[in-house]
């Protein structure tokens, strides 16, 4: 479904992604890990349009879509979250997921009747005309996932869902993502927290310093001396996993 070959991204002198090629196939759960600064955010950019890379090829569906924008991805089914919650905070949730709606749907009231099921989907349910602004940081999260939802993606990228979340909210978004994993949605998911992830994904890709140091199975990961190492000084226990 998605290719990414030889892909690297600069910041000035900064190689924030170098060379990185993955594959993700259809009905995909698969895991972005690495430490802070790894390059997982920028990946998800260079992926989804946001930055051109300066190298290599991202191919959705057999078709070369580097460098394409947002927009054009978006259509043609590929949507991210933001690690940094952007809701339109004086707009009501539903109204947030509805701007979402609107780019597939032609009409404001299909835009809304699939708002309202994105929102129950999410279990926002009870938050529809809150104020994004007002929701606490879980219900943002979810609020972002509804927004990428909306957009009718086959491929969708979480980047940092869990983060910040109680063990709880942690056992719910978990929840979630498995869900509309089972529903048919491929989906990315990066993750600073290791735990979560080891619990999710059923593919994990390892990131450090922009490049891809390992890939395999949790169970693999967990054991990979290259994946120990790089999180080592990290505030992580591979017990944890
Ligand atoms: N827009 C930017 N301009 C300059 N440097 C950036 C920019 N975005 C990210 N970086 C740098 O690129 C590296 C990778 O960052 P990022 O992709 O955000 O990592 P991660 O999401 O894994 O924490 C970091 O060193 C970061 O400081
Ligand atoms: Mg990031």
């Amino acid at each position: 479904m998605l290719t990414l070959e030889g892909v690297s991204k600069h910041f000035g002198g900064l190689t924030a992604v170098r060379e990185v090629s993955l594959q993700v196939r259809a009905g995909d759960l698969l895991g972005i890990i690495g430490p802070n600064g790894a390059g997982k955010t920028t990946l998800f950019n260079v992926i989804a349009g946001y930055y051109r890379p300066e190298a290599g090829r991202v191919v959705l569906e057999g078709r070369n879509v580097t460098g394409l924008p947002p927009h054009a991805i978006s259509r043609l089914g590929l949507t991210r979250t933001f690690q940094i919650v952007k809701p339109f905070g004086n707009l009501s949730v539903l109204e947030n997921v509805m701007i979402g709606a609107l780019s597939p749907l032609p009409s404001t009231r299909q835009a809304r009747a699939e708002a309202e099921r994105v929102i129950a989907v999410c279990g926002l349910g009870l938050h529809a005309h809150a104020r994004a602004r007002a929701l606490p940081l879980a219900l943002r999260k979810r609020l972002e996932v509804a927004r990428a939802l909306a957009t009718h993606p086959r491929l969708l990228l979480l980047d940092e869902v869990m983060a910040g979340l109680n063990p709880t909210e942690l056992v719910g978004m978990v929840d979630l993502v498995r869900r509309l994993h089972a529903d048919g949605l491929t989906i990315i998911v990066i993750e600073h927290i290791m735990a979560a992830m080891m619990r999710l994904a059923q593919r994990i890709v390892v990131l450090h310093h922009g490049e891809k140091i390992a890939e395999g199975t949790p169970q693999e990961i967990a054991s990979d001396r290259r994946v120990v190492d790089a999180y080592l000084g990290e505030d992580f226990s591979l017990a944890e996993a």
